[in-house]
């Protein structure tokens, strides 16, 4: 299984992994979400990654900036959609996707690294609630036992809850 960056030739392949394990009535916005992230342009960059196994594209991850006004030192990120093609789960290969992107975004002195998830799942790989309560979502939550974010890189803490602003692709209600 190799992971690498995804480009706009794997937009098919992206979307309908999304399609291939989202129920109905969240999988034609995740699938867009994910295809629009794909041509995002952001300052830092927004990274979608790409888990390849016997000769096709299997699972998708991307990550997209955050920021939070007042402090353009400090550098946020959201992880989000992120999915593997049911044959293929139970294989490590969603946690290979994260652990890439987290290696990727610690070496970018990342300082924080938000999602929006069962807690079950991103858990084990260190996100948790407490750091994500210094920060508010964008929408108000549906789940809000999900919001979840993690430390890569330390050296700036917030003293009280800030506002996070995501892109514009997660700009949309019917995400959170
Ligand atoms: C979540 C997902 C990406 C995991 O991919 P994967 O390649 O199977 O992940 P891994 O192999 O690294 O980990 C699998 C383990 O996570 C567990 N797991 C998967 N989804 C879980 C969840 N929602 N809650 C708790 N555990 C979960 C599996 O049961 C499995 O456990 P095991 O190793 O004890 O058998 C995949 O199940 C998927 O695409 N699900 C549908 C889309 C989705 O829910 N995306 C996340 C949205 S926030």
């Amino acid at each position: 299984m190799d992971i690498r960056l995804a480009t706009n030739l794997d937009r098919d392949d992206i979307r309908n992994i999304h399609l291939s394990v989202f129920p109905e009535g969240e999988r034609e916005i995740v699938s867009n979400l994910a295809i629009r992230l794909l041509s995002e342009e952001t300052t830092p960059q927004t990274i979608s990654l790409v888990a390849e196994a016997d000769g096709a594209v299997v699972g998708h991850i991307a990550f997209s900036p955050v920021t939070i006004k007042y402090n353009k030192v400090w550098k946020g990120y959201i992880l989000a959609p992120l999915a593997v093609k049911p044959e293929y789960q139970k294989r490590q290969i969603g946690s290979k996707l994260i652990e890439s992107g987290l290696e990727q975004l610690s070496t970018m002195g990342v300082h924080a690294l938000f999602v929006y998830g069962d807690p079950k799942y991103y858990g084990k790989f260190g996100f948790n609630a407490e750091l994500a309560s210094s920060y508010s979502p964008p929408y108000e939550l549906q789940y809000p036992f999900g919001w979840q974010a993690m430390t890569l890189n330390k050296g700036i803490s917030t003293e009280s809850t800030v506002q996070i602003s995501c892109v514009d692709p997660l700009n949309d209600a019917t995400l959170w």
